[in-house]
């Protein structure tokens, strides 16, 4: 049987990751209270975690945006679909995004955020899909670059699937997945990449 997916970095690789990219951000931005403005619903998980590891005072808002039709590929069509609650104006903004991928979705983002006039505007993503990049950004915080394929876990989901996963996983074989969606769920990921808990299963 083919591979349907694989542990592209464990829970234990991220957990590590963020707590690093905390401590960046905690010391750049020591004396400020910066804003994390998360993207729902894909990077809460990261925001969960980042922010606790981001030993200042910090304030969140949220924003969601569309730019997926269900699927899996970016139409460039991108609307606000809730807004931030509070001004921007400002303020030190840091988005917090769990992929980038064209860039389409977050050139859009950042152009919104900057006519709002923030003090400064960073962008922390856990994934960059760097390869795929259609426009040109400077991402200041990246987790992780991330291969040219589709992946799910950690927020990141397939059809609103996935997104409770501790891990992320590289989808092999993505025929297989749209022909039924659930299909990982009980997918065995194997004794290297199978975290701890799991006995191979996917743990939910
Ligand atoms: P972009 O506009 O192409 O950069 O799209 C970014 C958004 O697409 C992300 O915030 C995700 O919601 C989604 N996305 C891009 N690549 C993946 C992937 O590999 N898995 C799941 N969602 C993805
Ligand atoms: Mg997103």
């Amino acid at each position: 049987m083919s591979e349907l997916a694989t542990v592209l970095f464990s829970a234990d690789d991220i957990r590590r990751r963020v707590a690093e990219l905390g401590r960046v951000i905690a010391t750049d931005y020591r004396d400020r209270v910066p804003v994390l403005v998360s993207v729902l619903k894909g990077g809460t998980m990261f925001l969960a975690d980042l922010f606790r590891d981001i030993h200042l005072p910090v304030k969140v808002d949220f924003m969601s945006i569309s730019a997926y039709d269900e699927g899996s590929e970016s139409s460039g069509v991108v609307r606000i679909v809730k807004d931030l609650d509070k001004d921007v104006g400002g303020e030190d903004v840091i988005v917090v995004e769990d992929i980038i991928d064209t860039g389409l979705t977050l050139t859009y983002l950042l152009s919104t955020l900057r006519s709002r006039s923030p003090r400064s505007l960073e962008v922390c993503t856990l994934l960059d899909k760097s390869v795929r990049r259609i426009t040109p950004l400077a991402l200041r915080y990246v987790g992780f670059d991330c291969p040219d394929q589709f992946v799910v876990g950690y927020g990141l989901d397939y059809r609103e699937r996935y997104r409770n996963l501790g891990s992320i996983l590289a989808v092999r074989d993505m025929a297989a997945l749209a022909a039924d969606p659930d299909a990982l769920v009980s997918f065995a990921v194997g004794d290297e990449g199978a975290s701890e808990e799991t006995n191979g299963q996917l743990s939910y």
